[in-house]
């Protein structure tokens, strides 16, 4: 059943897909001429996929599950057993319909007025200075997100959810001793999530806050969440608009080493910081990929796909893929200018329908945020002092030597 894609030679990937990381599976496609190819991972037989064409088959409605579809390692720091992830169908829908209704333009215009606060709080205290970008950057996304759900950071410990929030994506693909650090940061932070929600629900309240939403949700058979599931996708929430200040720190090196290609506009100019948030999020690395295991089974370019088989879509390939995208490793903002749909090429956050598929919910707030971000970064007088600003290609998410060094001038009295 798999004539009409070629499997690579050798063994198992493994080795070659933690080493050459978000290039591998490019990397391949172009050297077989074919946007999938067959091998082994951990063993385990699996078909790589990339482009627009296996974007549209990956995500047709009910056709893959993302159980038993990611490393194991992965998915108690970023998932958790009974999160939105691992449902589908009907309960899935449910569940992530409490994510959808949480991303209302109200919403979403108060978490990119907050930000705004907190960034001008925190850059006061930059004029003059050497700052680590990235570490500063943890330190307002926590603060964002713990007000935008209606947790007020003046009653916790930011210091310690910015390192636990911060280490939960950063440590995500790793091994050995940071990983084992991470499982017991996130461990912590659940302690925490866990009394917020029990409190929520002791004192019925406040109402209308995105912890009372989530305390409050009914899923489909009509009873609250566990607590246990409750706490995971508090994190869920929590944790990912911290790793959206990872793009601020890609954003940043963007404005300095791509300052060429920067459309020449006001600073503020909303249209042009909107596209080259896009262009962040499309460039540079973050998931390289996706996993998902067959349910109904279908047909693709001639070869038959089987439930339990096991797919993996190259979302960075995809990003990048030079099909889709012109002069597809260029930044240029430009493109993104005077488009109102999303292309099916752009997938940084997934794919397809985002009530029907596991898409990413927090895609308009991404980039709401980011486009503040940028907007911020460019009103903001900073240089970049020497260092290595080199991106590795198998961290995922990379940063740059230590977090990115950037001097602020003194402002002007
Ligand atoms: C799912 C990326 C920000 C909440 C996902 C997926 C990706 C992703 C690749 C999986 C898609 C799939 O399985 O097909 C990102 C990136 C972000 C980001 C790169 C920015 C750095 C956010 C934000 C939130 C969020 C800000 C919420 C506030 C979620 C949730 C899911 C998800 C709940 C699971 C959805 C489901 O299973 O149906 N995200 N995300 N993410 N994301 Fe994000």
């Amino acid at each position: 059943n798999s004539q009409s894609i070629p499997h690579l030679s050798g063994i198992d990937s493994t080795r070659a897909f933690l080493s050459e990381g978000y290039s591998f599976i490019s990397r391949r496609c172009d050297q077989l001429g074919s946007d999938a190819f067959r091998t082994r991972l951990m063993l385990r037989p699996v078909t790589f996929l990339r482009g627009r064409d296996a974007v549209r088959s990956f995500y047709e409605p009910g056709r893959m599950t993302r159980r038993g579809a990611m490393p194991p390692t992965v998915v108690p720091l970023l998932q958790g057993k009974g999160s939105v992830q691992s449902l589908d169908d009907e309960a899935h829908h449910i569940r992530k319909q409490m994510f959808l209704d949480l991303m209302d333009r109200d919403r979403l215009r108060a978490a990119r007025r907050i930000f705004a606060e907190e960034w001008q709080a925190a850059a006061r205290s930059w004029q003059g200075c050497e700052i680590d970008f990235s570490d500063a950057v943890d330190g307002i996304m926590t603060r964002t997100a713990l007000r935008w759900c209606g947790i007020d950071p003046s009653q916790h410990d930011v210091a310690s959810r910015a390192r636990e929030l911060s280490t939960m994506f950063a440590a995500a693909g790793t091994l050995g001793p940071a990983y084992l650090q991470a499982r017991w940061l996130r461990a912590r932070c659940e302690r925490w999530a866990r009394s917020l929600i029990s409190q929520t629900r002791e004192a019925d309240g406040p109402a209308g806050s995105t912890l009372a939403k989530l305390a409050f949700h009914t899923d489909l058979d009509g009873s609250r969440m566990s607590e246990d599931v409750a706490v995971k996708e508090l994190l869920n929430i929590l944790r990912p608009i911290v790793a959206v200040g990872r793009y601020f720190v890609f954003a940043a090196h963007a404005l300095h080493s791509h300052r060429a290609a920067i459309p020449a506009v006001a600073e503020d100019d909303e249209p042009t910081c909107r596209a080259i948030a896009e262009e962040v999020r499309r460039l540079y690395p973050f998931f390289p990929a996706i996993g998902g295991r067959v349910r109904e089974a279908f047909d693709w370019h001639g070869a038959r796909f089987e439930p339990g088989d096991w797919l993996v879509l190259d979302l960075y390939g995809t990003n990048h893929d030079p099909d889709i995208w012109e002069d597809a490793e260029r930044f240029r903002a430009e493109r993104h200018l005077g488009r109102d749909i999303q292309p099916e090429g752009l997938v940084p956050q997934g794919g397809g329908d985002y009530l029907q598929n596991h898409r990413c919910p927090g895609e308009w707030l991404t980039m709401e945020l980011l486009t503040e971000a940028v907007m911020q970064l460019r009103k903001l007088d900073w240089t970049v002092p020497e260092q290595d600003l080199t991106l590795s290609d198998n961290q995922f998410p990379p940063l740059p030597g230590g977090g990115l060094r950037i001097a602020v001038q003194p402002e002007n009295p």
